[in-house]
């Protein structure tokens, strides 16, 4: 991976990472349980935190962070539209695993490559550890929803 392909690899990363902040602020607002917006929230708090990990190592390489738009659509393949049209929290959560999974597999193919920059390895290390979190979060609350409705129904 030479400059420009890091530098690039880096831009479509902070997208990814702003994706997330708005999406987990949509959810955080569409929700009615106030555990669930309260944890997206502080989840989408983390994402900015990437954003910005991302953002100064892009302007160390003295290049600008740039916003790539929409990088969730084509990850998830779905079509563009279906951030604002929110489902349920079981739907929300289900979307959340999908995507934390495909950073994570990101930041693992990246972190075996930058070995030879300590910061960057120590920042693609600390983001894929924060999303394996997340991912175990939601995941748990998935479970505790499944079960619910099951016990619930008639
Ligand atoms: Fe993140
Ligand atoms: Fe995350």
């Amino acid at each position: 991976m030479n400059e420009r392909e890091l530098i690039a690899k880096l831009n479509w990363v902070y997208s990814l990472e702003l994706n997330q902040v708005d999406l987990y602020i949509a959810q955080a607002r569409s929700v009615e349980d106030i555990y669930l917006a309260k944890t997206f929230a502080r989840i989408a708090a983390i994402e900015q935190q990437h954003v910005d990990n991302i953002a100064a190592e892009i302007k160390r390489r003295g290049a600008e962070p740039t916003e790539l738009g929409d990088v969730i659509s084509p990850l998830l393949g779905k079509t563009t539209g279906f951030l604002s049209g929110l489902a349920g929290p079981k739907a929300m959560l289900k979307l959340n695993i999908n995507l934390e999974e495909k950073a994570m597999q990101h930041y693992k193919s990246l972190i075996v490559k930058v070995g030879f920059d300590r910061r960057l390895f120590e920042v693609f290390w600390d983001n894929l550890i924060d999303e394996d979190i997340h991912t175990a979060w939601f995941a748990n609350k998935l479970k505790e929803l499944e079960r619910l409705e099951q016990y619930s129904s008639p």
